[in-house]
């Protein structure tokens, strides 16, 4: 067999430490059929440059560049779909991951016939070592809450460290999310009852080199997850980003106008005209962050969508008042006429946004 484990490797920024991670792979898996492939979302520090000047050397180390598309989960889908070898494992290039248990979990993978191996914190002898508290905690509510919906009683599904067989994930991929940063979370909610898997302890350690990329993004996008396997067949989770944000934008909104007006700073009218620009504003920040954050503008594309979402939003409250008015003259009563205009507001702005403001293949990534 020509290479019988791929070990897929996404990066962003982590040019210092592929160099290290590829030595400490080489020193445990020598005798192996391997390879590595990174994907690399173009990283502006060019770690997929240092990757390709490896590669030219080294037949074992492949690298995918991705251009316009950002995200952990679909980074690690595109590197295990450009491989054919019969085993996979996932980890982070910054040496986190303890490399030295990945033959055993191999091996484990072969002789017990399983289809998933986790490299688990929360087993045995594993632990979070280099973690600090804060993240420690985010962790285990995460897990918590993946606890209540998960069928598969995993200690660690948040792990971004494990191997399976191949043909395994092909037979789920239909169902994946593939949205966001749990990949391996996304596999057990896609995973028939059956799955046959084991957690191995590993204790995670602190990273060599460059930052986590763990925020309050990731932490959104968890739920965006959940929300995908809730409704994601009905309603776009993209959508129902949109719209949570919309109603933040609506307590904004309300709090300049209190801000303004109550306080007697200024008259109705400029209070409510700079209430609905601040909201605006505020919501255009945080869709490109939370909603499109995969997409995100910047620089000059950051203020061009600024503006087109200005434009599409002043369209947006023209039907929203022009429909709910419709509908009241209809004899509609009136809660439901407003509210029937809000989301035909709503649907509008999303949809001419969508395709406006944050393009998919958009200018202006990184
Ligand atoms: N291609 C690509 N695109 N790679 C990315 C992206 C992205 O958008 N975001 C992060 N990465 C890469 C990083 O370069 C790193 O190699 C790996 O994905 C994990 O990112 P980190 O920034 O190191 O995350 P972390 O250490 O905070 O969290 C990790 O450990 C957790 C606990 O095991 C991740 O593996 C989590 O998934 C995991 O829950
Ligand atoms: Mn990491």
């Amino acid at each position: 067999m020509v290479c019988e484990l791929t070990i897929v490797i996404p990066t962003f920024n982590e040019k210092d430490n592929i160099a290290p991670l590829l030595q400490s792979l080489t020193r445990v898996l020598t005798g192996m059929n391997w390879e590595v492939i990174f994907v690399d979302d173009d990283s502006p520090d060019k770690t997929w440059e240092l990757i390709q000047d490896i590669a030219q050397s080294n037949p074992a180390v492949r690298c995918i560049r991705r251009v316009g598309r950002k995200g952990l989960s679909s980074a690690c889908i595109e590197g295990i779909l450009a491989t054919a070898a019969p085993y996979v494992c996932i980890m982070d290039a910054d040496l986190q991951h303890d490399e030295t248990i990945v033959p055993q979990m191999l091996k484990a993978l072969k002789q017990e016939s399983l289809d998933l191996v986790i490299g688990s914190r929360y087993v045995d002898t594993g632990g979070t070592g280099g973690l600090s508290a804060q993240r420690v905690r985010i962790s285990k509510v995460a897990t918590y809450i993946s606890g209540l919906l998960l069928k598969h009683p995993v200690k660690d599904p948040m792990s971004g460290f494990f191997m399976f067989k191949r043909s395994y994930l092909e037979q789920i991929l239909e169902n994946l999310s593939i949205k966001g940063f749990k990949i391996l979370l996304d596999m057990l909610v896609s995973s028939p009852a059956g799955l046959k898997y084991r957690e191995l302890p590993y204790t995670m350690r602190q990273r060599s080199h460059g930052v986590s990329k763990l925020g309050t993004q990731v932490i959104w996008e968890f739920f965006l997850l959940f929300a995908d396997k809730l409704f994601g067949r009905t309603l776009p989770v993209r959508f129902i980003s949109f719209t949570v944000i919309g109603l933040s934008g609506v307590l904004v909104h309300l709090s300049v106008l209190w801000l303004l007006y109550r306080t007697g700073a200024t008259n109705f009218i400029p209070a409510q005209a700079l209430a609905t620009i601040t909201a605006m504003t505020s919501n255009y920040v945080l869709n490109n962050y939370y909603t499109y954050g995969d997409r995100k503008l910047t620089g000059w594309g950051f203020v061009y969508g600024l503006v087109s979402f200005y434009l599409a939003c002043s369209l947006g409250a023209f039907i929203n008042i022009a429909f709910a008015g419709w509908l009241f003259g209809m004899n509609i009563t009136w809660w439901l006429a407003g509210f029937l205009g809000a989301m035909a507001g709503a649907v509008w702005n999303y949809a001419v946004t969508a395709i406006f403001t944050w393009r998919e293949i958009g200018k202006g990534q990184n």
